[in-house]
């Protein structure tokens, strides 16, 4: 019997390594392993409040519309109907809430026109495309364009 344990005493060391190893596995992962994660799935619970709780810097067009039906009703009458109030004229949530407090400045058009119209070989064929130099010759897109009713 005695001999048997002493021939696998180098077994055991193997094990108890083993062991050892996976304590401090189990050590490191408990720290590092944020509190929450695994409940919900593959990611901290937590960062859902914690995202929920940042402020809304976008309101949407919707809340544009209540009060600038003037400008909804000519962008829906074009081919930009699709294209949201805040993609052109940036986040406004602030300015929604209370306009008074918050001023909307007033975006420059050709800087905006042409992040979306320059030719590029990667745009869709469909999708409207000019070559601003020769397009435009140094004049502003807003010249000839109405930003919201594009079409001249
Ligand atoms: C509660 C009403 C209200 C809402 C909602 C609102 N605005 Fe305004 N907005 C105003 C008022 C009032 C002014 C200042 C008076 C004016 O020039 O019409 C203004 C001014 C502006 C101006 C500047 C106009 C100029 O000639 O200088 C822009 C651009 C604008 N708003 C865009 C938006 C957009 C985009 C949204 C949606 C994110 C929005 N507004 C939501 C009331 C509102
Ligand atoms: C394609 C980009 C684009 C979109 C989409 C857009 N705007 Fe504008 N908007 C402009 C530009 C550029 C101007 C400034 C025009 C100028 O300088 O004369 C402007 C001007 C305005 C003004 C000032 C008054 C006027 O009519 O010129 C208001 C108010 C306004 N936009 C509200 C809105 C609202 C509300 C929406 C969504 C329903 C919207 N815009 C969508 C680009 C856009
Ligand atoms: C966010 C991207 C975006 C911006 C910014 C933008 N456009 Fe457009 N524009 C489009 C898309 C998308 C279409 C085509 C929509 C469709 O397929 O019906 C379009 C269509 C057009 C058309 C074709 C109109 C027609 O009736 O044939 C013209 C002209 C145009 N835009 C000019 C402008 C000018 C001028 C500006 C700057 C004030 C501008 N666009 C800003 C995305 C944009
Ligand atoms: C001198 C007036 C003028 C200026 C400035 C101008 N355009 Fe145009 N644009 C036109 C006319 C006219 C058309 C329609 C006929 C055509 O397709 O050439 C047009 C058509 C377009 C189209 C539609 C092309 C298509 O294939 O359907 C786009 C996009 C456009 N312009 C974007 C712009 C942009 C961006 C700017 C600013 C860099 C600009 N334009 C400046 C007069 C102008």
């Amino acid at each position: 019997m005695r001999e048997s344990i002493r021939d696998a005493e180098h077994l055991f060391r193997l094990v108890l390594l083993f062991a050892a190893g996976l304590l401090l596995f189990l050590l490191v992962r408990a720290l590092l392993v944020p509190v929450g994660f695994g409940e919900l799935g593959h990611f901290r619970s937590g960062a859902i409040d914690d995202n929920r709780g940042r402020p809304l810097r976008y309101a949407g067009r919707a809340a544009c519309a209540e009060c600038h039906d003037d400008a909804a009703s000519e962008l829906a009458a074009g081919r930009h109907a699709r294209i949201g109030c805040e993609s052109c004229h940036g986040p406004l949530a602030a300015h929604a809430a209370d306009p008074d407090a918050a001023a909307a400045m007033l975006p420059e058009a050709t800087p905006l026109c042409v992040r979306c119209h320059e030719a590029n070989l990667a745009r869709p064929a469909g999708h409207p495309q000019v070559e601003p130099r020769e397009h435009a010759d140094g004049s502003a897109c807003a010249d000839c364009h109405r930003p919201h009713l594009p079409a001249v």
